[in-house]
């Protein structure tokens, strides 16, 4: 802990990147300490906007010469409370939004090099305006940034085709807490030598450093697609007939969505405007997408031959198959809309979890049940990219219940089911959305003493003061003598 008031904090760290980009704490700073969804609330002595790398690395040396801990912040967009500050006061956020440049588009290395305060969608229109495609696909797309997508290994509806945010990146600029710099901006498929530092901070939620610029991979932009909103019989049915597509559309399948009956029924009360692509209700459903670089009759025939082959196979109850641009964007709205309705809604219980894709369907069954034995009027808002194995298990509020009397009830009880059960599968606790604040005590349930003495002693050799996120991902500090043992 230092000693240092805020204004001391506030006056040293103006002098390295200007009085503008350097906020005291008060109203300006709200937005920066409290996460989106309003959950987490904390207080920075300081918030920073640094222009550059090297403003930031002398942040950095500032910080960690002086003993405060540092915040890095893109888009706040955690769901997990991972980018905002504890209520102590004493930590500085630093906010990456000002390093919002494309720095380079290579086309012909099928590759971008930008800086982390970049916003995916900027980074997606950039890919798209030299035709080719930047294909992480997330709801946040709009307001997330590259640095925050990078540090929690971000994964969201493509990543069945295109593999998650370690897979697209091939070199980082990171800032490390005591302001060193390390450059790996290196555009290269191949390059075996030695460990795969940038990884270190892929997924390490800012514990490690601080990412300040990546260079990406690109794929050819589709010229096609075909979508369809499909009823199917069961999550069983559900799996079988993704093992369909995988035969028949091979790589052109992009995205295999889950969605229940109660996720469905809820983001259509939330829009309003928005109907059912089918016409009778069902207890669950999958949006399929498929696309191409080659024509779209091709890929509209595969699409057919899919549907065809699940309904023969009584796997396919209904479906409904876009006919135009338009009818897919309904149909991927109502996907997209989910979490924002259940945020809207409040009282929902958000469980992350991955499970082999055998193993899925009876982990949804004995979820599910475990879960309604513990509130039978929960409403099970189960969906999420089926496609990958990852599951948005998001039991929410009875109607007549309030947000505060179920949470304080089932919170607990509920995530501890689920997580285990996921666990006891051989899955994840979290998929894709991280760990933060949220799932840090739970973390320590599921990984092994050697995982988590791992964990901590790469976390010591590159934040020996652990400054860097404190208390996001990994809470105490095991003493010495547990790494010995
Ligand atoms: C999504 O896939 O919509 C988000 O990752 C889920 C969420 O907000 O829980
Ligand atoms: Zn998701």
């Amino acid at each position: 802990m230092h000693t240092l008031s805020p204004d001391r904090v506030v006056v040293a760290l103006a002098d390295i990147v200007g009085s503008r980009a350097c906020l005291a704490s008060g109203p300006d700073t709200a937005a920066f300490t409290t996460d989106y969804r309003g959950i987490h609330h904390g207080k920075a002595a300081a918030v920073v906007l640094p222009a550059n790398t090297r403003e930031l690395s002398r942040v950095m040396a500032w910080c960690h010469a002086h003993d405060v801990p540092v915040v890095p912040q893109g888009g706040n967009t955690s769901l997990m409370g991972g980018a905002v500050p504890d209520a102590s006061g004493q930590a500085v956020v630093v906010n990456l939004r000002r390093m919002n440049q494309v720095l380079e588009v290579d086309a012909t290395n099928d590759t971008m090099t930008v800086q982390a305060g970049v916003t995916l969608s900027a980074a997606r229109s950039a890919a798209e305006a030299a035709g080719r495609l930047f294909p992480l696909r997330i709801g946040s797309e709009g307001s997330c940034q590259i640095g925050g997508n990078l540090s929690t290994n971000a994964g969201g509806t493509a990543v069945l085709r295109y593999g998650n945010m370690r897979d697209l990146v091939l070199g980082l600029e990171a800032v490390l807490p005591d302001g060193r710099i390390y450059s790996g901006l290196r555009g290269l498929r191949k390059d075996n030598t030695g460990y795969d530092l940038k990884q270190l901070f892929v997924g390490s939620e800012g514990t490690l450093g601080i990412i300040t610029a990546a260079v990406l991979k690109l794929m050819p932009l589709p010229r096609s697609s075909a979508v369809a909103f499909v009823a199917v019989a069961s999550p069983a049915a559900a799996v079988a007939l993704l093992g369909e597509a995988k035969k028949m559309a091979g790589q052109s399948l992009t995205a295999f969505e889950l969605v229940s009956r109660p996720a469905l029924e809820l983001v259509l009360a939330y829009l309003g405007d928005a109907s059912s692509p089918l016409e009778d209700s069902h207890e669950w459903m999958v949006l399929i997408e498929l696309t191409s670089g080659v024509d779209a009759e091709a890929l509209d025939q595969t699409l057919m031959q899919v549907l065809e082959a699940g309904l023969e196979a009584g796997l396919v109850l209904d479906a409904a198959v876009a006919a135009s641009g338009a009818d897919a964007q309904a149909f991927w709205r109502i996907r997209e809309e989910i979490s924002d309705a259940q945020t809207r809604t409040g009282g929902s219980i958000k469980c992350d979890v991955s499970v082999p894709l055998s193993r899925i369907a009876p982990f949804i069954e004995h979820a599910t049940a475990a879960v309604l034995a513990l509130q039978p009027r929960a409403r099970m808002v189960i969906y999420g990219h089926m496609g990958d194995g990852n599951v948005h298990f998001n039991p929410l509020r009875p109607a007549d219940c309030t947000a505060p009397a179920f949470l304080s009830a089932c919170y607990e009880p509920v995530s501890h089911a689920v997580d285990s059960l996921a666990h006891a599968a051989g899955g994840s606790i979290s998929a894709e959305h991280g760990i933060g604040v949220a799932k840090r005590d739970d973390l320590t349930l599921y990984k092994s003493p050697v995982e988590l003495a791992l964990m901590w002693q790469i976390k010591r050799a590159l934040d020996p003061k652990n400054l860097l996120n404190p208390a996001k991902l990994l809470l105490d500090a095991p003493s010495v003598d547990a790494f010995d043992s």
